[in-house]
């Protein structure tokens, strides 16, 4: 291409407004929500960084195609529609819609696992891991090494343990009935994973006759990874390497409110007629009938549309670059961060940042308080008031103390980011002056989206 600058590949045709907040605003804020930007009013939020789930903007063609939205009950021509991107996309056999991720992660898991058993992933993500436990499963992180050290710049630090797997298998004869493999991984650091890699785990599950189910919520930006850190992908398009990601599995879940593009939805895709069949008895137990599966019809036509979006490469190559612009300036700025950038977000290493704040303290839950108050910046911690909290109620540190800032899809300009930027660069002159937190009051799973804390004494900042 002749000009370097990578622009957002859209223009803008609606505009919501977001609100200046004062700092004094923004601590009455936290207060009231206990310490937990969870709580806060989005309203209160200048910059929301909580999620790339279901917080992207929607295409002119997506909007179009609601108004095409059939709601007939059953056999609606919105659920062919979708059925049929589903399956050009994946190339499973059968299509199931659920409501979004987790649903259809609660389907699969009930249909496939029973007390005792255990699930590889390279790194199961918050829900999934919850369902696995739900069943009375464990849910075993096999991530490589690299994954597990935030400074080490591997190109697919997403990559499952391959040896780590064989061994689970061989050491749990029978007890294996499901592998996963999260694309991109959310909780490692939004980290790809090689199309070699994905070939490797798929031939282990497949030569011990256990089914393989891709966690597909961000393939396609995974895809945009193969194309350009894998050796000969580079003249691919993106849709031709998710396609043979896909190939390589027996099914997957999705959650259509991240590269589906949709604010709402998801779905399971199988070849298996039989899991299919106990998937979709109780799918219309808990979402609905087959053909709509907990959705509108204007849903399932908003993400037949946004799967082909997701995966333009003018698109992709803009929200890749999005996220690496970011991290260059925060490198530059001396933050530590999870490196390479990851494809949705960029994680914060606050046990690096923060080192005066213990595990037990949670550093990560810390500076996400402290990115709002001096920002108005909401970010998600993901560390151990995320992953702490053990089934028998113990407490248990995680690996990482991070602090996720994730990038909704087509929502925020460049400007925005200089500011967040900015903010941040704010947060690393007061970094020893940031004080830890403590849990006042908490659900028995999940926690994170619901406890109480209270700031150390004196302050969230000394
Ligand atoms: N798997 C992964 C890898 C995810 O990132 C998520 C959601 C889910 C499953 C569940 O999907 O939300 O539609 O039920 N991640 C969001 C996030 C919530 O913020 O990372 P869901």
């Amino acid at each position: 291409m002749k000009f370097k600058t990578i622009i957002e590949p859209f223009r803008i045709k609606t505009v919501e407004p977001i609100r200046q907040t004062t700092e004094a605003e923004r601590a009455a804020a936290l207060q009231a929500a206990h310490y937990n930007v969870f709580l806060l009013h989005g309203e209160d939020v200048l910059i929301d960084l909580l999620t790339d789930s279901g917080t992207g903007a929607m295409s002119v063609y997506q909007w179009a195609g609601m108004m095409r939205g059939d709601e007939t009950y059953a056999g609606a021509r919105s659920f062919y529609a979708f059925e049929r991107a589903v399956g050009d996309i994946t190339g499973f056999r059968h299509v199931i819609p659920t409501h979004q991720g987790r649903a259809a992660e609660h389907i699969l898991t009930g249909a496939m696992l029973k007390p005792g058993d255990i699930v590889p992933n390279n790194r199961h993500f918050d829900t999934t891991r919850a369902n696995v436990e739900h069943r009375g499963a464990t849910a075993l992180d096999l991530p490589i090494a690299a994954g597990l050290d935030p400074q080490v710049l591997h190109p697919f630090k997403g990559n499952m343990d391959l040896d780590a797997l064989e061994r689970a298998i061989r050491d749990n004869p029978g007890r294996v009935p499901l592998v996963m493999l999260t694309i991109t991984n959310n909780s490692g650091g939004g980290q790809p994973v090689s199309l070699e890699n994905i070939r490797g785990v798929s031939a282990i599950a497949r030569r011990h006759g256990i089914p393989f189910f891709i966690d597909a919520c961000r393939f396609a930006e995974n895809a945009w990874f193969i194309r350009t850190r894998e050796d000969g992908h580079a003249d691919r398009a993106p849709i031709d390497i998710a396609r043979e990601m896909f190939s390589l599995a027996d099914g997957c879940t999705m959650s259509a409110k991240k590269d589906g593009m949709a604010n709402i939805g998801g779905f399971l895709a199988m070849h298996d007629d039989a899991i299919a069949e106990r998937c979709r008895n109780t799918l219309i137990l808990t979402e609905g009938f087959p053909t709509y599966g907990g959705l509108a019809g204007y849903d399932l036509e908003a993400i037949a549309v946004g799967l082909y979006e997701a995966l333009d490469p003018d698109y992709l190559r803009y929200r890749i670059r999005f996220v690496e612009y970011m991290a260059e300036k925060m490198v530059a700025a001396g933050i530590p961060m999870v490196r390479p950038a990851g494809g949705h977000a960029l994680y914060l290493d606050a046990k690096r940042w923060l080192p005066h704040i213990p595990p037990t303290e949670y550093p990560g839950w810390a500076l996400s308080l402290v990115l709002y108050l001096a920002g108005g910046i909401r970010a998600a911690e993901i560390g151990s008031v995320m992953f702490g909290q053990q089934p028998d109620g113990s407490e248990k540190p995680a690996d990482l103390e991070l602090v996720r800032l994730a990038f909704p899809r087509r929502v925020y300009t460049q400007s925005h980011m200089d500011y967040v930027c900015e903010v941040l660069e704010h947060v690393n002159t007061i970094a020893p002056r940031i004080r830890g937190v403590r849990i006042v009051e908490q659900p028995s799973a999940l926690r994170h989206f619901t406890a109480k804390f209270a700031p150390l004494a004196p302050g969230v900042i000394a």
